[in-house]
């Protein structure tokens, strides 16, 4: 295939983490991929975004870095701008950049900076990127230069879950749960399928500092399926959504939490 024939996904936050492992695994499925992050230094390669990119390129597959804020309306104009000037199609945006609050801090205690910070980034940024996104997509459609585009929101069990302790956390990822519900709805006429994703635990840096607590909640009968999720397991959702396996289930949520969210008594 020549390179512009292949379907091209962005990845936001794809420099680590769970958008590392999503990033990569597309691009074994056979996406080239927009590493969009934050963080980007092209003088690493040995971690961070060009390191992905080195991933990608090792199992065949085009792979470009676009350093950017979601929570920025410039720099997401810019991306979208680069990912069409350079792969000419968006077939798939995954909305995986996210944060957690820099102190966990009591609700009654909280601060407002860190909640406009938080909305920012893991809401906003989505919810104002998947408008650009979706509007070049209508038009790709029109054109014949996209077939079945598809848009990831990666929320959190946080959506339906209280942290006393990162408030703003879950209530901008209840947010996200929403914009996905909100997209599905209103892309549905052009055929363009949405789903949220909720991690449970994963192993990523986001979660290295509180791994231990992690591990003992879980050793004490947390979750059904007794470990952290990997990044891949979240990844492997993508790709069944990504190759047309979920295109009748639009709009609906897929929880990847090794069992957290089921009642048990
Ligand atoms: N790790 C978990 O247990 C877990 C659970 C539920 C949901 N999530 C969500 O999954 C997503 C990825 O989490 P992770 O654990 O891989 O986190 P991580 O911190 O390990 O990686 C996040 C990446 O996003 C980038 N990023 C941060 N702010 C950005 C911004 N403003 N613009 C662009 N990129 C930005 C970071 O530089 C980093 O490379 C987040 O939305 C997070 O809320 C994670």
């Amino acid at each position: 295939m020549s390179k512009k024939q292949r379907p091209v996904a962005l990845v936001t936050g794809a420099g680590q983490g769970i958008g590392r492992g999503i990033a990569v695994r597309l691009a074994t499925d056979g996406y080239d991929v927009v590493i969009n992050d934050v963080v980007a230094d092209p003088a690493n390669t040995e971690t961070g975004a060009y390191e992905v990119k080195r991933a990608i390129e090792a199992v065949g597959g085009w792979a470009e870095v676009f350093r950017a804020d979601v929570a920025s309306a410039d720099g997401r104009k810019a991306m979208v701008g680069f990912a069409a000037d350079t792969f000419g199609r968006i077939d798939l945006l995954v909305n995986n950049a996210g944060i957690a609050p820099k102190e966990r801090k009591d609700i009654l205690e909280a601060t407002e900076e860190s909640f406009e910070r938080v909305m920012s980034i893991n809401l906003q940024g989505p919810y104002f990127l998947t408008q650009l996104v979706a509007n070049r997509m209508i038009a790709w459609l029109a054109e014949g230069k996209v077939v079945k585009p598809r848009i990831v929101f990666i929320s959190s069990i946080s959506a339906y879950t209280s942290s006393t302790f990162r408030g703003e956390y879950c209530i901008s990822k209840a947010g996200v749960s929403m914009a996905a519900k909100l997209y599905a709805d209103r892309l549905g006429e052009y055929g363009i399928g949405v789903l949220e994703i909720s991690p449970g635990i994963i192993a990523t840096p986001m979660t290295s500092t509180v791994k231990e607590k992690y591990d003992k909640l879980i050793a004490g009968g947390l979750l059904i399926t007794k470990r952290l999720g990997q990044p891949e397991d979240v990844a492997a959702v993508v790709s069944a959504f990504a190759q047309g396996y979920l295109d009748y289930s639009t709009g609906q949520r897929i929880e990847v939490g090794g069992g957290f969210g089921l009642r048990r008594l």
